[in-house]
């Protein structure tokens, strides 16, 4: 089972990265083979909007993104993490997310196939400092569209408050067991327990 873990925290070593180790150290005891992917060492330059990728789906600007295109449209699992930057996802996150406009132009204009993997699911881990309730609404709505636009069911997610300090999130057990369990629900064949 090949997994794909992006971090879209620019701290590394932050409750963000934390939380994914501890998500992707979930999936690979349960048989899966992670690859993580730090956004912060990518050159990847926002969406232009010139529909380029209108033709066929490709997209024409030559930086890190485009080895990247080929790791999303190919991962059978996906997990994306991001810290709650002024109530979204970081910078660094919703470049990535953007530039994947042209999959959505694949999948919903062109109607051509986003990837030969069957099944793709996804999941969602991010950190926040505060605690409202509505605090992860707007990053649920843009995961749930980024997700369908790839063609990933978007099948968990871990949305963790009031961790703010790097490395807070290290002081919750409880939390970081959850982005253990996490990682290793997402590699269970479906309806399995994970390990079953
Ligand atoms: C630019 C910036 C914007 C932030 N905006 C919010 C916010 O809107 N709401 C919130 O609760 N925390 C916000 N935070 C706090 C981070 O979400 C919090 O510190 C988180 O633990 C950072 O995760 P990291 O250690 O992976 O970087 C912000 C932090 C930064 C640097």
């Amino acid at each position: 089972m090949e997994v794909l873990a992006i971090l879209g925290s620019p701290r590394r070593g932050g409750n963000t990265e934390i939380l994914l180790d501890e998500a992707i150290r979930g999936a690979h005891d349960h048989g899966g083979a992670c690859e993580k992917v730090v956004l912060r060492d990518l050159k990847i330059r926002p969406c232009l909007e010139i529909y380029h990728c209108a033709k066929a789906g490709i997209c024409a600007i030559q930086d890190d993104m485009q080895p990247l295109f080929g790791k999303i449209t190919e991962a059978q699992r996906l997990i994306i993490a991001s810290p709650i930057f002024f109530y979204s996802v970081s910078a660094l996150t919703k470049a990535m997310i953007d530039r994947c406009q042209s999959l959505w132009v694949k999948k919903y204009v062109l109607k051509l196939p986003i990837s030969a993997v069957p099944d793709r699911r996804g999941a969602f881990i991010s950190v926040a400092a505060t605690r409202g309730k509505k605090l992860f609404d707007g990053v649920r709505l843009t995961m749930r569209y980024f997700f369908d636009a790839i063609d990933v069911v978007y099948s968990d997610e871990l949305l963790v408050r009031g961790a703010d300090e790097k490395g807070a999130i290290r002081e919750r057990l409880e939390t970081l067991q959850e982005a253990y369990a996490l990682g290793a629900r997402l590699v269970a064949p479906r309806g399995g327990a994970p390990g079953s």
